[in-house]
């Protein structure tokens, strides 16, 4: 048998319905808002918000064009950023003259989308906005303009649509509060 989410989800946070209703308000909004812009490019930070472009840029009207970036926080466990930040795939275009919208899964302490913004500011684009679908505002460390929300969320770990645990079930079609006690003797039966 294929393992469940089931053991791991201590709640669910947000459920199918309401993220979608969020995020074609978002898209409405954001096609209101940038409609005047040209060349706009949508920057998805893999691999948690890969879901939430797919379903946002269905509900986006104005012309635009899609571009990825991956990255990663080095000697970390999963949860904590240190604000030590690499890249692990860039943008296949060069970003100068175009007008971004970075689209994120989740904000926690900041610094994974500090350093994207200094990075992507330094190539001289049009203009660098910021699109998350989830806002941990309790937790974060470095101030990051943000000119699309989905949803402010408590300081807890959840996962689904995008998000994983360990790499797993980022399928979820909600975001759900992960049971962080049964997760960890997950891992220490594995280990
Ligand atoms: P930050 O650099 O602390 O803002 O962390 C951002 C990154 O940490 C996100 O892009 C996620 O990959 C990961 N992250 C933060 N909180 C969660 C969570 O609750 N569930 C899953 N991943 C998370
Ligand atoms: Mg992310």
């Amino acid at each position: 048998m294929p393992e469940s989410y089931e053991p791991y989800l201590a709640e669910v946070l947000i459920d199918s319905e309401t993220l979608q209703k969020r995020i074609a308000e978002l898209g409405a909004e954001i096609s209101r808002d940038l409609a005047g812009l040209r060349d706009l490019w949508l920057i998805c930070v893999l691999k948690g918000g890969v879901m939430f472009l797919t379903d946002l840029m269905r509900h986006i009207t104005i012309p635009h064009a899609v571009d990825f970036m991956a990255v990663s926080s080095y000697g970390v466990q999963a949860r904590e950023s240190t604000g030590h930040v690499r890249i692990v795939m860039d943008l296949s275009t060069d970003p100068a003259g175009k007008n971004l919208l970075i689209v994120e899964d989740i904000i926690d302490s900041g610094h994974t989308l500090d350093y994207i913004i200094k990075l992507l500011r330094a190539r001289n684009p049009a203009s660098v906005r910021v699109c998350t679908l989830l806002n941990k505002s309790e937790r974060r460390e470095v101030d990051i303009p943000l000119s699309y929300v989905g949803f402010d969320i408590p300081n807890k770990f959840v996962f689904g649509y995008g998000l994983d645990l360990d790499e797993l079930f980022r399928n979820m079609p909600f975001v759900g509060v992960a049971d962080e006690e049964a997760w960890r003797q997950r891992r220490r039966e594995l280990a």
